[in-house]
């Protein structure tokens, strides 16, 4: 786990430091920094994070949220312990969770072997149905906000946006949040985020783990949201043709632009990944087509995907203008 050093950490009040004393920065985001710091009162290491949106009505939902979250005790969420304002700013205590990002998992490794993707997303979305029970939808599943402990344990960290965010916008800023590269449709539509749309994002992240590129790809952060709406989804099996079938299926499901067309619920979507693997008819999808002596058959590809291609042209013009009046990039570049 990196741990930089401490030399640009910022000051906690001398209150905080009663309770904290800050050892080093573990890692940041768009939406926060955070610390690997003492728990003077238990002399347990914890996480310690300062989101950067600091306004106070943010301040206040994030804390409200914290505490929500601090009823969930959950072995793929990380644990919240504490949480309050600290010199006009708020600050989460987390278990410090001694693990690595699954990001840098798939940067080492390029993509991950199916079972083991498989494996960890299953336990993000028992982690996920935990928490949407508790009425909190993540809003930003993605590799960096999963640390995997010992290769093989998937805990759900950055809850960031739950915590800040009502609705779909920040209140009275009117800012979209989360990452282009996993945002569902309807929600780049305008809708409230639920459930299905964290769903959708675990199947932008599969997608990512399966074949080591997110399924809509651009430099540009507005093509990529309009991509979400108007292109259908390549398949996995297109880029990577040895994935089982059912698991292109279930993931080119999961990537389904209308929310109803999804598994139902992160728990169902586990259950449906986990028969894909287990079945005796998880034949891959090259061993298919070779039986069918088919071609492949990508669903990006063919006169199909020429029209696409035109109307992602045109319709990504006409949204671009539209919503770069009202969007501001809270966590940055689309990956
Ligand atoms: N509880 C924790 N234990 C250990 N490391 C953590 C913990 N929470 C976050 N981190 C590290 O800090 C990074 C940024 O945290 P995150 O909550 O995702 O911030 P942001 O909201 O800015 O994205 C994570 O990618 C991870 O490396
Ligand atoms: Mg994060």
């Amino acid at each position: 786990m990196p741990v930089h050093p401490a030399a640009a950490l910022p000051e906690p009040s001398p209150h905080l430091q009663q309770r904290y004393r800050l050892l080093g920065e573990l890692g940041r985001g768009a939406m926060g920094i955070v610390y690997r710091a003492l728990d003077l009162a238990s002399g347990e290491e914890v996480a310690l994070k300062f989101p950067t949106i600091d306004r106070p009505e943010v301040a206040a939902r994030c804390l409200e949220a914290a505490r929500g979250l601090a009823d969930l005790s959950h072995p793929n969420v990380v644990g919240v312990l504490d949480s309050g304002i600290d010199a006009g700013r708020p600050y989460v205590v987390m278990e410090l969770v001694q693990g690595t990002s699954l990001l840098s998992v798939l940067e080492k490794s390029g993509r991950l072997e199916v079972g083991h993707a498989v494996a960890l997303t299953c336990q993000v979305l028992e982690g996920l149905a935990a928490a949407h029970v508790c009425g909190v939808t993540h809003r930003d599943v993605k590799p960096e906000n999963v640390l995997v402990v010992d290769g093989t344990q998937a805990r759900l960290v950055d809850f960031g946006l739950a915590f800040m965010v009502r609705g779909n916008r920040i209140s009275g800023s009117g800012r979209l949040v989360g990452t282009p590269a996993y945002m569902a449709p309807e929600y780049v539509q305008g809708s409230a985020p639920d459930a299905r749309a964290d769903v959708y994002s675990v199947g932008v992240m599969l997608f990512e783990l399966l074949t080591g590129r997110v399924p809509f790809l651009s430099e540009n952060p507005m093509e990529v949201l309009t991509l979400h709406v108007v292109q259908p989804a390549p398949r996995v099996s297109a880029v990577r043709p040895d994935v089982p079938r059912l698991v292109d299926d279930v993931v080119a499901r999961t990537l389904s632009k209308n929310p109803a067309e999804r598994p139902g619920s992160a728990t169902q979507l586990a259950e449906l990944l986990r028969h894909a693997i287990a079945s005796p008819r998880a034949i891959s999808a090259r061993t298919l087509l070779e039986l069918e002596d088919d071609a492949p058959a990508p669903v990006a590809q063919g006169p199909g995907w020429v029209m696409g291609a035109l109307l992602v042209g045109a319709f990504s013009a006409a949204f671009s203008v539209a919503l770069v009046m009202t969007l501001v990039w809270v966590t940055g570049a689309a990956r």
